[in-house]
Parts: structure tokens; C-alpha cells; sequence
């Protein structure tokens, strides 16, 4: 009984839908201020603030732009893909698993770095059975590979997709791992190898 109270009190909070789709206005300036203020000074910090064209578009837009300039975001987000040298895009899906598990990198605690930054993978997706704390912001990553017939054309495509999510899905909110340098060439093979191999548990 306590519970369904304390449910009807979030429901009743939430407010009715027509309230929610409105859009908070913030004088512009003053968000600014407030975003500088919060910001360190220091390092790149500065630099993250600054949006690229693909981000002003995805902003101008909410996120959803129409055809012709999702097919621009696409095409300048491709450009930027570097593929290994060696044509080969499976690596180690042992390693690709401690990527995807780990959230180390970039955080202001994380300065100097001590050790290689992590993916955060599973803080928006279901990856493998046995990991049973994952986000839901992306979709489920359960057997990936086994539901593309481990098709090479897909190994390739997942590559793309990992090294710039907004190459293949434009205004995404899955990092640029590749693009934006979170991640390197190798370890975004291992992370692919760990959704596109046979033996990873994903496919299991
Ligand atoms: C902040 C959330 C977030 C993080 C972190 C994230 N993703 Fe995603 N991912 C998404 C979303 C959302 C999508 C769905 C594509 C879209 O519509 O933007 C997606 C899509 C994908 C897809 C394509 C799925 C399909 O159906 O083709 C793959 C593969 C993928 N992510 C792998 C990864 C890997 C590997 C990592 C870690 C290196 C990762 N993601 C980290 C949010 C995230």
C-alpha cells in the first residue's frame, strides 16, 4: 500500500504530458554564464564547450534533422573514419570486454591519466548475459554478431558504426569513440571483436 502511494506521488509530480513537451526557456546568456562558471579553466576543458558543425546542426535541429542534412552530417561524419592499416577489424574480445566495462577516461578525476580510457559501453547498452548491469539509452547488444550471420560487410559496418555512431546514425547519443580520439584504432577492434566474433559471449 505504501508503495502504490509513494507511485501515485512520482505519477502525480511527473505532470500532465502537455507540460513535459514544452521547452525550457533560458535566456541564452545566462545559461552561458552558468556553464562558465561551472567549467574549468584548465587542460581541454574549454574546447569541450565549443560544439562542432555536426553538434550545432543536431542542436539547431533537436536532434532530428531533416533528410538532406542527415545525409551531410553522415557524409562529413564517414570522412572522418581511419580504418586499420592491415584491413583487419577483429581484435581480442577479452580486451574489447574490459572496454566496454570500463568508464575510465576524460573525468576530472582522471587527470594526469594513469591508464588506457574505457568505452563505457555498458552504461547505455546490454552487452553480454552475464553482465547483468547495463543502461538502456542504446539498444541491446546481445548477440550481435550471431544475428548478422558474422557477415564480414557487418564486421566492417560495426567498426564505422563504434569509430562514429553519427556516420551511420546522425545526431546519435553514443559518443564518436573513434572520431573524438576516446578510444584507439585497436581498442575499437577489440570492442568489435567482442560483438562480431564467434567465440565472444555475446554470440553465446
Ligand atoms: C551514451 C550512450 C552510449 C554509449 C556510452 C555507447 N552507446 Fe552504442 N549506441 C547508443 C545509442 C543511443 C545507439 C542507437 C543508435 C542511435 O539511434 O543513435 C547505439 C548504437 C550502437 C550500435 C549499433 C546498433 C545497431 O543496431 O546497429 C553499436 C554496435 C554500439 N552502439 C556499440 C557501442 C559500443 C561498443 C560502445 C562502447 C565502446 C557503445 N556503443 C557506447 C548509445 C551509446
Amino acid at each position: 500500500m505504501k508503495i502504490l502511494a509513494t507511485l501515485s506521488v512520482l505519477v502525480l509530480a511527473s505532470g500532465p504530458a502537455s507540460a513535459q513537451q514544452q521547452k525550457p526557456s533560458v535566456e541564452p546568456a545566462r545559461l552561458e554564464a552558468a556553464m562558465q562558471a561551472a567549467w574549468p579553466k584548465t587542460g581541454d576543458w574549454q574546447a569541450r564547450l565549443q560544439q562542432d558543425a555536426t553538434m550545432k546542426e543536431c542542436t539547431a535541429h533537436d536532434n532530428n534533422p531533416a533528410t538532406a542534412i542527415a545525409d551531410a552530417i553522415r557524409k562529413r561524419e564517414q570522412a572522418t573514419i581511419q580504418y586499420p592499416e592491415n584491413g583487419q577489424f577483429l581484435g581480442d574480445w577479452k580486451r574489447g570486454e574490459a572496454i566496454a566495462q570500463s568508464g575510465y577516461g576524460m573525468r576530472f578525476t582522471d587527470y594526469p591519466a594513469t591508464r588506457a580510457n574505457g568505452g563505457n559501453c555498458y552504461a547505455c547498452h546490454q552487452i553480454t548475459k552475464a553482465e547483468l548491469s547495463f543502461g538502456t539509452i542504446g539498444p541491446s547488444l546481445l548477440e550481435y554478431g550471431k544475428l548478422r550471420d558474422f557477415k564480414d560487410a557487418e564486421v566492417k559496418t560495426t567498426y564505422e558504426k563504434i569509430y562514429n555512431s553519427h556516420a551511420s546514425f546522425p545526431c546519435s547519443n553514443m559518443p564518436r569513440f573513434g572520431t573524438n580520439k576516446v578510444l584507439t584504432i585497436e581498442q575499437i577492434k577489440d570492442v568489435v571483436a567482442l560483438l562480431m566474433s564467434r567465440e565472444s559471449p555475446v554470440n553465446k
